[in-house]
């Protein structure tokens, strides 16, 4: 199942709650490029440099638990990758050809070992163009930015809403317009926009999609 959407759009609460309700495995892939933007950060690599980024990302080791917390070779990162700095890095480096080259096939790989819950970009356009299920969940750019301080505010860092706003508007511009797997709906993806709905709502929404697209899964 592909669950694709910008930041903010409340993707990942919703993915690791329709995955419990299945008992589908989660699988975060805005995770990994996360990973391979701090990994290259503490080797002093460049987010430029596409070469070695490549190589980065075909030579490390990310390992998506089942408690959800993110392992660089082998060290657990899920706190570091969250930094604001890093969700800039991860935008950046998520569009050079060779780092989603080497991820999208560790993706498949995943979700070719278990029923998956995929959440992030391209999952229903590039990952997995026959997903079962294919979701579009997006929500207004001041909700996002919103949810977006206040899940900072949850992790104890204060954020300034203007800012969060603004630079998730960059990111996404840069989602939107890179020339390797833009984000964009797939043709028979459900667009659902979750500004007005809770959490709930949202997930009674995603499980009525499932059961009518795949009725094995429900
Ligand atoms: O979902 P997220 O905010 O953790 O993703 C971080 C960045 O990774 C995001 O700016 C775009 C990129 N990304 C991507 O290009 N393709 C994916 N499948 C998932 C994330």
């Amino acid at each position: 199942m592909a669950i694709d959407g910008p930041a903010g759009a409340g993707k990942s609460t919703l993915a690791r709650r329709v995955a419990a309700r299945l008992g589908f495995v989660y699988i975060d892939t805005g995770a990994m490029y996360r990973a391979i933007a701090l990994g290259a950060r503490r080797r002093g690599v460049d987010w430029a440099d596409q070469a070695a980024l490549e190589q980065l990302a075909r030579e490390a080791d990310i390992t998506l638990t089942p408690d959800h917390r993110v392992l660089l070779d082998g060290e657990d990162v899920s706190a570091a990758i969250r930094e604001p700095e890093i969700s800039q890095g991860a935008s950046v480096v998520s569009a050079i050809s060779g780092v989603r080259r080497e991820l999208v096939l560790k993706q498949q790989r995943l979700g070719h070992s278990a029923s998956a819950v995929m959440e992030g970009r391209d999952i229903g356009t590039v990952v997995f163009p026959d997903a079962e299920a294919k979701i579009f969940l997006d929500a207004s750019p001041e909700v996002r930015a919103h949810r977006r301080v206040k899940d900072l505010a949850a992790r104890g860092v204060a954020a300034d809403f203007e800012a969060v706003h603004r630079e998730m508007q960059e990111r996404d511009h840069r989602d939107r317009t890179r020339p390797d797997s833009p984000l964009r709906q797939a043709p028979d993806a459900v667009y659902l926009d979750s500004s007005g709905l809770t959490e709930t709502e949202v997930e009674q929404a995603i499980l009525r999609i499932v059961g009518d697209r795949a009725p094995a899964a429900s």
